[in-house]
């Protein structure tokens, strides 16, 4: 049995007067059976870290440099982002291979540095709705998985997440028959390349305009081990829905 995790990504959203919306998901989330998972800008990490210890509720980054310190002006390492209290980093989010021309090479390297420092990867993947479109959602999706992740995943040290990069934050999202068929052939993937045992530990979350209203339907889709929830984890009263339906 897979735990499930509800994981939320506030992107470049939040400022300290937010940090109440985590006491909030402190006081809703107490006694959850999912994993919780919040990955706030990189400038609240260390003070959202200090406010969820005790509570089970890890804090993420939303990125890092493969390098541990260096000549790298504004880029975050991994050791960095533990240092701060972070347990998790996001990697290859699809707005960071669009917005920084983020390769599958550089996920990779960036997933080693977040194992080095103590970091469970968050990798990213996901396709176009033009590639959808094309009818080459699997070949990319298997490309991004194949590159982005290294040599020595284990069933606790990468969580993948299949993000339609049509769905995020448009509201839209794939039917649950297209979900099923993507997480299913990510999950044959995993256990192709790493073996049964870690190949089936690994969670393959979905994420993509999922709400409270939509979220116990996709958590139940096959090889669906729950969501990276983008605008709707800014509200606790909002995200709380999603862990009860990962619970
Ligand atoms: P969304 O974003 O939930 O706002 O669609 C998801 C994500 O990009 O992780």
């Amino acid at each position: 049995m897979r735990r499930k995790i509800a994981a939320g990504n506030w992107k470049m959203n939040g400022l300290k007067a937010s940090i109440g919306e985590l006491e909030a998901l402190k006081a809703s989330s107490e006694g959850a059976t999912c994993d919780v998972i919040l990955c706030p800008p990189a400038t609240l990490v260390a003070a959202m870290a200090d406010v969820a210890s005790g509570s089970g509720i890890v804090i993420g980054g939303q990125d890092c440099h493969w390098n541990e310190t260096g000549a790298h002006t504004g880029d975050i390492s991994a050791e960095m982002l533990a240092d701060a209290g972070a347990g998790a980093v996001i990697l290859g989010h699809s707005e960071r291979r669009a917005d920084h021309g983020e390769t599958d090479g550089e996920v990779n390297k960036k997933s080693v540095a977040a194992w080095r420092a103590g970091l469970q990867a968050i990798i990213c993947v996901g396709e176009t709705e033009g590639q959808r479109d094309a009818g080459e959602t699997l070949d990319v999706i298997g490309g991004q998985l194949n590159g982005s992740t290294p040599e020595g995943a284990t069933a606790t040290n990468i969580i993948i997440a299949y993000e339609p990069v049509w769905a995020i934050g448009t509201g839209r999202t794939p039917t649950l028959e297209e979900v099923g068929e993507v997480h299913d052939f990510l999950r044959g993937k995993l256990v192709a390349r790493f073996g049964d045992e870690i190949g089936n530990g690994v969670r393959i979350l979905y994420g993509g305009s999922v709400k409270p209203s939509n979220a116990a339907e996709i958590f139940a889709v096959s090889n669906v081990d729950g969501g990276l929830v983008g605008g709707a984890s800014l509200k606790a009263s909002d995200f709380s829905g999603i862990v009860a339906a990962a619970n």
